[in-house]
C-alpha cells in the first residue's frame, strides 16, 4: 500500500485507473474482478451515474409479493444486501393482507429549501421591501418555474425569516414547493440559486446605502415534516391467536405494545427499531432509484421532533381491536433522475404500476411498517437470531466455498441448530 497521493485520477481512463489502483493499493487480479461485474450491454448508463467509475457494485434484486394497499396487491421490488429482510416483509404483508390490508394516505406533500443569507442593515429595511423583494423573486424563476407549474407544481409560498437572535445578521428566505411526481431537488435548488441572485442584486440595487447582502448559501431542506405520508393496520386481537405457536392473542399484543412503548422513551431502543422500518423503506428506495439518504435524514430529525428521538411506528388496542401505525416524511420522485435511467428502476416502478409520487410514499409506509411488525414480532416471541441465522447460513457456506451437495445438506443439519461460522465450518470440514 502506497502513500503517494494520486494526481489526475479522474483524468485516467477506466483501464489507467485500475492499474493505477492495482499499483497503489497492492490489491492483484482488480482488472479481471472489476471486469466481470460490467453489464455488456448497460454499462453506458452506470458510468453516467457518477465518476470515476471502475465497475458495478451488485445487490440483491429481490420482491416482497402481496401488499396489499389500500385495496390494490403490489409485489414489491427491494434491493437489500440483509438476509431477511425480504421474508420479514413478505410474511407481514401476507399476514396483513389476510386481514384489513395496508390503509395509506398522504397527509401532505410539500417541500422547502433556503435562501440563508446575512443582512448588515436593519431589518426593517427588508421587511418593507419584502413585498417587492418576492415579486422580483417570483418574476425572475417564472422561466423555470414555468414547467412545473404546467404539470401542477411550483413554489407554494416565499416567507422571510429572522434568525439574527441565533446568528449576527443572519436571515432566511424559506421557500415551499410542490414538486408534484419528481422529487424536485435539481429544481428546488436551481430556483433557490436563481433567487439568491436577485436578492442580492435587488438589495444591492436599491438599498446599498442600508447595507451589505452576503448569500451564505441556497439548497433544499432534507427535512421534510410538511411532506409526510401516514399507514395503518387494524385486527381483532384474537386474530394474533397462537400467531406464534403457543403465545396466546394477549400475551402478543401485551408484549408487542410494551416493546413499542420502549421505544417511545428510550433512544437506543428507538433508533434499532426505526432502523427496522428503514429496512425496508430504504430496500424500496433503492429499487425505485430514489435518494435514501435523502430520506433516511430526514425521517431521523422526524424521530425528534417533538424534543427527544422517540419511535416512529404507534401502536393501540381499543375495543379488543390492535391498532398499528407510522409516520414518515418522505420526498421521493417516480419520475426525472435515477427512477427513468436506471433500467431496473424503471422496471420497479413499471411493475408497480407507474405510481404516482405519493401512491409510492403509501407503499415506502407500508412496506416500513410491515418490516416493523415482522421485527417487533420477532424480538418479543422467538427472538430474531434464528431468521437470521438461517439466512446467514447462505452467506456463511458462499464464503466456506461449499458445494451445491454441502449446501443442501448443511441447509437440512442446521434447520434445528445454532448456526455459527465455527458450527459450519466443521461441518463442511466432514461432509
Ligand atoms: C435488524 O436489521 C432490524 C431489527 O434490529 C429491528 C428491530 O430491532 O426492531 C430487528
Amino acid at each position: 500500500m502506497s502513500n503517494t497521493v494520486i494526481n489526475g485520477f479522474s483524468k485516467l481512463s477506466r483501464e489507467g485507473k485500475i492499474r493505477v489502483l492495482e499499483q497503489q493499493t497492492g490489491s492483484k487480479g482488480l482488472a479481471s474482478e472489476f471486469e466481470s461485474f460490467q453489464h455488456p450491454v448497460q454499462q453506458p448508463v452506470f458510468d453516467s451515474f457518477s465518476e470515476n467509475v471502475v465497475s458495478n457494485f451488485h445487490l440483491p434484486y429481490s420482491i416482497a409479493p402481496n401488499f396489499l394497499i389500500n385495496g390494490k396487491l403490489y409485489h414489491v421490488p427491494l434491493v437489500t444486501e440483509e438476509s431477511s429482510v425480504v421474508a420479514a416483509a413478505a410474511s407481514a404483508a401476507k399476514f396483513w393482507g389476510s386481514n384489513c390490508g395496508f390503509n395509506a394516505r398522504v397527509v401532505s406533500t410539500l417541500k422547502s429549501g433556503q435562501v440563508h443569507f446575512l443582512w448588515t442593515g436593519k431589518k426593517e429595511v427588508l421587511v418593507n421591501a419584502f413585498p417587492d423583494i418576492k415579486e422580483k423573486l417570483i418574476a425572475q424563476t417564472a422561466p423555470i418555474t414555468e414547467n412545473m407549474e404546467q404539470r401542477g407544481g411550483g413554489i407554494t409560498d416565499i416567507l422571510l425569516e429572522d434568525y439574527t437572535g441565533e446568528l449576527l445578521n443572519y436571515y432566511r428566505i424559506n421557500v415551499r414547493f410542490e414538486t408534484v411526481d419528481s422529487m424536485g431537488a435539481n429544481f428546488i435548488n436551481t430556483v433557490l440559486e436563481a433567487m439568491a441572485s436577485s436578492l442580492k442584486s435587488f438589495l444591492s440595487e436599491q438599498f446599498s446605502n442600508a447595507g451589505e447582502c452576503d448569500i451564505i448559501m441556497s439548497i433544499l431542506s432534507n427535512y421534510t415534516p410538511e411532506c409526510f405520508v401516514e399507514c395503518h393496520v387494524e385486527a381483532p386481537v384474537a386474530r394474533f391467536e397462537q400467531l406464534e405457536a403457543g403465545v396466546s392473542a394477549e400475551a402478543f399484543v401485551d408484549k408487542f405494545i410494551t416493546a413499542v412503548r420502549i421505544a417511545e422513551f428510550d433512544v437506543f431502543r428507538a433508533v434499532t427499531h426505526n432502523k427496522g422500518i428503514m429496512n425496508g423503506v430504504d430496500a424500496l428506495l433503492l429499487a425505485t432509484g430514489n435518494d435514501s439518504r435523502a430520506v433516511e435524514a430526514g425521517v431521523h430529525a422526524f424521530a425528534s421532533r417533538n424534543g427527544s428521538y422517540s419511535s416512529l411506528s404507534k401502536v393501540y388496542v381499543y375495543r379488543d381491536t390492535f391498532h398499528f401505525s407510522v409516520t414518515l416524511p418522505i420526498s421521493i420522485g417516480t419520475v426525472g433522475g435515477v427512477t427513468s435511467l436506471h433500467p431496473l428502476a424503471k422496471r420497479s416502478l413499471e411493475m408497480l404500476g407507474h405510481p404516482s409520487a405519493q401512491e409510492l410514499m403509501m407503499i415506502l409506509a407500508s412496506v416500513g411498517l410491515a418490516s416493523n411488525f415482522a421485527a417487533i414480532r420477532a424480538l418479543v416471541t422467538r427472538g430474531i437470531q434464528r431468521g437470521h441465522m438461517k439466512m446467514h447460513l447462505g452467506n456463511i457456506l458462499s464464503q466456506l466455498g461449499a458445494t451445491d451437495e454441502q449446501r443442501i445438506k448443511a441447509t437440512e443439519w442446521f434447520a434445528d441448530k445454532t448456526v455459527s461460522v465455527a458450527a459450519v465450518r466443521e461441518f463442511i470440514n466432514n461432509h
